[in-house]
């Protein structure tokens, strides 16, 4: 397995000037834009609609946009994001009412789809999907927040998902997302994940080259 992306998330992104900062991760080397959205019902916090994910695109960036939906219910918002100008779109298996429609709802747009599993919970709630999706994201912190700590019990759900992927004909990227750092990223791509999420450990710091280098230099150490 040799693929690596680095997805830094707006989370801790200075949101005003956003355009600007995810221009510079992505001139800094990284692969894709993780969008955090969040609306104080299924998580315990409120970020940014598909409006500004609109701008971010008007604003001329061109990357990649990973959305990660931590709302319910998902379908009205998904398709709004689709509009926006989404890559790829994570929910949460838990927060939407039919997730075989909420799946093909995304999929029918072009759009790549992903399923979202927190640290409590277990893999034969994506295993049924995974012929249909594109992304599992694996949380290894508990959704709402960033500069959270690491919680490293997930590796073993990390490998557990890494072998159903390997066992089955698909491209699916398997992607970590909470507390990655170049004290964790290592652990992880071990475990099997190739994409890899990090907010506070890149936008918490000035040289966003040198941050995102350390970070793929991190994996191998
Ligand atoms: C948490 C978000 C994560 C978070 C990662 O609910 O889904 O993407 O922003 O932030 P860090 O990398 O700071 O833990
Ligand atoms: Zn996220």
């Amino acid at each position: 397995m040799s693929i690596v992306r680095i997805a830094p998330s707006i989370l801790s992104a200075n949101f005003a000037a956003l355009g600007q900062e995810v221009n510079a991760v992505l001139d800094a080397g990284a692969d894709w834009i993780h969008f955090d959205v969040m609306d104080n019902h299924y998580v315990p916090n409120l970020t940014v609609g598909p409006m500004v994910c609109k701008s971010l695109r008007e604003f001329g960036v061109t990357g990649f946009l990973d959305v990660h939906l931590m709302i319910t219910p998902v379908n009205n918002l998904a398709s709004s994001f689709i509009e926006a100008g989404a890559n790829l779109i994570s929910f949460h298996p838990s927060a939407t009412e039919n997730v075989s429609e909420t799946i093909q709802l995304i999929k029918n747009s072009g759009v790549k789809v992903g399923l979202a599993l927190n640290p409590d919970e277990h893999v034969s709630l994506i295993e049924p999907y995974l012929e249909d999706i594109d992304l599992v994201l694996m949380m290894s912190v508990f959704p709402g927040f960033g500069g959270q700590k690491f919680i490293p019990e997930v590796l073993e759900n990390v490998a557990k998902v890494r072998s159903l992927i390997d066992a089955i004909d698909r491209d699916i990227a398997l992607e970590i997302d909470g507390g990655i750092n170049q004290e964790t990223i290592g652990k992880a791509y071990a475990a099997g994940a190739d994409t890899f999420v990090a907010g506070s450990a890149i936008f918490n710091t000035s040289d966003y080259n040198e941050t995102i280098s350390k970070l793929r230099k991190s994996i191998n150490a």
